[in-house]
């Protein structure tokens, strides 16, 4: 494994996965948005091309706003689309993965258990992540693993900026407090280290045993 990349990689989640890929001396790149905004298409078609290849690729970027399905407006459905499912497509089709690599999603928890004013960023998670599954099964011929992790709720900007009290919130968790993003970092990174691949097509819950589903 020789390069990275991790896509909203400057905080948070992403920062924390290209902080724990950095300790395995390999060359990470790891982009805010004044790097690249997947938002914006022109810019993911010359960053692939710039790149060209990589041995990992984490798959992150900015979750859209809490909103009211009757309140979003057409700009925001095209903005989200092409921020959480396009721009990704794109990557894919641009970007080499190399054999034996990794492709890590960032998506949600939500993607499983939807949560109604969050249905902007529930609509097109769902959407990539059948692309990064059907994937999957070609990347297998390459032992390439695509892991989907699906995060909820991990102590953030993003996660401050959608809950009012912290501490009240984190005391109606199982574990009676969020998620750290360092733990998704050692998470990857022990994936990697390890060399795990037959793990692959799956989506990984990171959710502090919140969910209800069994499956
Ligand atoms: N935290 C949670 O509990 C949680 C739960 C479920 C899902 N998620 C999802 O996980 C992802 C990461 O969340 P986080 O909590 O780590 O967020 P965060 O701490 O707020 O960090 C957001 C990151 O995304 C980058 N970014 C924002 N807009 C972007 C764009 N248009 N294109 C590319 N990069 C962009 C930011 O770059 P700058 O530094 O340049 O702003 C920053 O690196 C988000 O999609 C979020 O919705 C988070």
């Amino acid at each position: 494994m020789k390069k990275a990349i991790v896509l909203a990689g400057s905080r948070g989640i992403g920062k924390a996965i290209a902080d724990s890929l950095k300790q395995l001396n390999m060359e990470v790149v790891a982009t805010s948005t004044n790097e690249l905004d997947t938002s914006n298409i022109a810019q993911v078609k010359k960053f692939a091309q710039e790149q060209k290849e990589a041995d990992i690729l984490v798959l992150n970027t900015g979750g859209p706003p809490a909103k009211e399905f009757s309140k979003i407006t057409e700009e925001e459905w095209n903005k989200y689309h092409n921020q959480l499912f396009l721009g990704f497509c794109i990557l894919f089709q641009n970007l080499w993965i190399n054999q034996g690599g990794y492709v890590f999603l960032v998506s949600s928890s939500i993607i499983k258990e939807p949560i109604p004013n969050l249905i902007l960023s529930i609509a097109y998670r769902v959407a990539f992540s059948s692309v990064l599954k059907v994937l999957s099964k070609t990347y297998a011929a390459q032992e390439i693993s695509c892991i989907n992790i699906a995060p909820e709720p991990i102590g953030t900007d993003r996660l401050k900026n959608l809950v009012e009290n912290m501490d009240e919130f984190a005391n109606t968790l199982p574990m009676k407090r969020v998620g750290k993003p360092e733990e998704i970092g050692k998470f990857v990174k022990s994936i990697v280290e390890e060399d795990i691949k037959y793990i692959t097509g799956v989506t990984i819950n990171f959710d502090g045993g919140i969910s209800n589903y069994i499956f």
